[in-house]
């Protein structure tokens, strides 16, 4: 009965904001990077028809366009640096390789990252020490020794006990140890709401309102070679509004003030974290950098006025919102099944080859993403269709809820956008799947950025 749907007459087992699309073959632009087009039915990014990429890398694939990445991060530069005066972290926690964080500098970004793995990428790729900031809430004494031998610009202390290590060792070393404190707000913040009480239940950070905040900087300030540059505060991912930040601002800039007021120090500077979100369905509805710059702006502004507080050197740290729609992933379709649910509908299993290795958000997430066939029209009507993987698991789902082409069938390759931030560095072997590779296409021309994994990389480790 799927086959038969008319254009808003679905009534069946699909979320309300799914709405039967009039043409199954559209894009929808904000889910896409911005030279994805289809032609034909057939989908082309960075200039690239994907059938001509996959007869050459194979599926699953990752496809960053990377006009697309350079573009979303200048928006960020733009509009919060250059016109605003802020620093501009890339998180690269959401995806890192070499090539990128290269792509990041070169576009006047700095660089977050929260690992030594992550570190050793970005010395490996030439990012200069001084534009890099450490985040971690177990940094090592290792690895903080690292890092400040490194000349990292600025480590994110998370604990009393880095507070220690920190000190510790910018007296072994008389290197300074450049250091922001991560503070807790009380504020958590995830898509269309926020959250302002009792979430500080959690591993992240020193807590304002428990005064632990105050004394790691307290601390800090009176330390002999630490250069205590300012407060951090990240409030959370897929945020929406500005109204978490609004609340955070108020407690961290209160907190500045006091800061000033019983130890007579100015903290120069302010980071406001990241978590700005992105379209990966037709429910979301995200702002332009220069919006976000516009509002986070006059909620500093306006905080520090009622401090009598200098407005410090102010930072984000925005990683999925640059990279999250800068990758698509495709897959080819290997089996269709049509299952039968109560009340006479049903719902089309579609097998790519890939799944919860490749992607594990909607899994751990419960996250919604959207599909579109990529390599040919149709004129079928839409079903309504799950995208599953292969793995051994029933959770083992991509798309929980799209319409597809009636005729879809093995064979066909499916593009699903949105898939450039935490799917392929969140990536794992389960099943002893090889973890697909991350290919860059600009101007017609692919290039691959990290390789497909090898049955030898697999095996690479296991010395049976
Ligand atoms: N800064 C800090 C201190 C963070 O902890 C994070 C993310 C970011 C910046 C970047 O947030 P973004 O702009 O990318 O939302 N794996 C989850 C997200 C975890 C985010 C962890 N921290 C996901 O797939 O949604």
């Amino acid at each position: 009965m799927n086959a038969h749907l008319a254009p808003g007459s679905f009534t069946g087992t699909s979320p309300a904001w799914l709405d039967v699309p009039d043409d199954v073959n559209a894009l929808v632009p904000r889910l896409w990077s911005q030279t994805a087009r289809k032609d034909a039915g057939v989908l082309h990014i960075g200039g690239l028809a994907i059938p001509d990429l996959v007869a050459s890398v194979n599926t699953p694939t990752y496809v960053l366009d990377e006009d697309d990445f350079r573009a979303r991060a200048r928006a960020f530069k733009e509009a919060f640096g250059d016109r605003h005066g802020y620093d501009v972290y890339y998180a690269g926690k959401a995806f890192l390789c070499t090539e990128l964080a290269r792509w990041v500098q070169q576009e006047g970004l700095c660089l977050d990252v929260c690992s030594n793995g992550e570190l050793t990428v970005a010395l490996r790729a030439g990012v200069e020490p001084e534009r890099i900031g450490y985040h971690g809430n177990n940094k090592t004494l290792t690895e903080l020794r690292r890092a400040i031998v490194e000349g990292v610009g600025r480590i994110i202390v998370d604990s009393f006990d880095e507070v220690d290590r920190v000190i510790a060792v910018a007296g072994e070393t008389g290197l300074p140890a450049r250091v922001m404190v991560r503070v807790t707000a009380g504020v958590e913040a995830h898509t269309h709401e926020y959250i302002a009480t009792a979430h500080e239940d959690q591993k992240f950070g020193l807590s304002i309102s428990s005064n632990d905040a105050f004394e790691a900087v307290r601390r800090l300030a009176a330390a002999p070679g630490v250069d205590l540059r300012g407060l951090h505060s990240h409030i959370g991912s897929q945020i929406f509004d500005s109204a978490g930040f609004e609340v955070a601002a108020r407690r961290v800039l209160a907190l500045h003030a006091r800061v000033r007021d019983e130890l007579g120090v100015e903290l120069p500077e302010l980071d406001l974290g990241g978590g700005f979100g992105i379209a990966y369905t037709t429910q979301d509805d995200p702002s332009s950098p220069s919006a976000l710059a516009e509002d986070l702006t006059a909620i500093v502004e306006h905080e520090c006025r009622a401090l009598d507080l200098a407005v410090p050197h102010l930072s984000i740290e925005p990683g999925r919102a640059i990279v999250g729609p800068s990758m698509c992933t495709v897959y080819t379709v290997g089996t269709v099944k049509e299952v039968a649910l109560d009340g006479g509908v049903s719902r089309t299993y579609v097998s790519v080859d890939g799944g919860m290795s490749d992607n594990i958000r909607t899994a751990l997430y419960d996250a919604d993403y959207s599909a579109t066939l990529a390599g040919r029209a149709s004129d079928a009507a839409p079903v309504l269709g799950r995208v599953v993987g292969k793995h051994c698991e029933a959770g083992d789902i991509v798309v929980k809820h799209e319409f597809l082409p009636g005729d879809i069938h093995p064979g066909d390759l499916l593009a699903v956008p949105g898939t450039g931030a935490y799917c392929r560095s969140m990536a794992s072997n389960y099943n002893h799947a090889l973890r697909p590779p991350v290919v860059a296409v600009k101007d017609g021309q692919p290039r691959v950025l990290v390789r497909r994994e090898t049955e030898d990389d697999l095996l690479a480790t296991d010395l049976g």
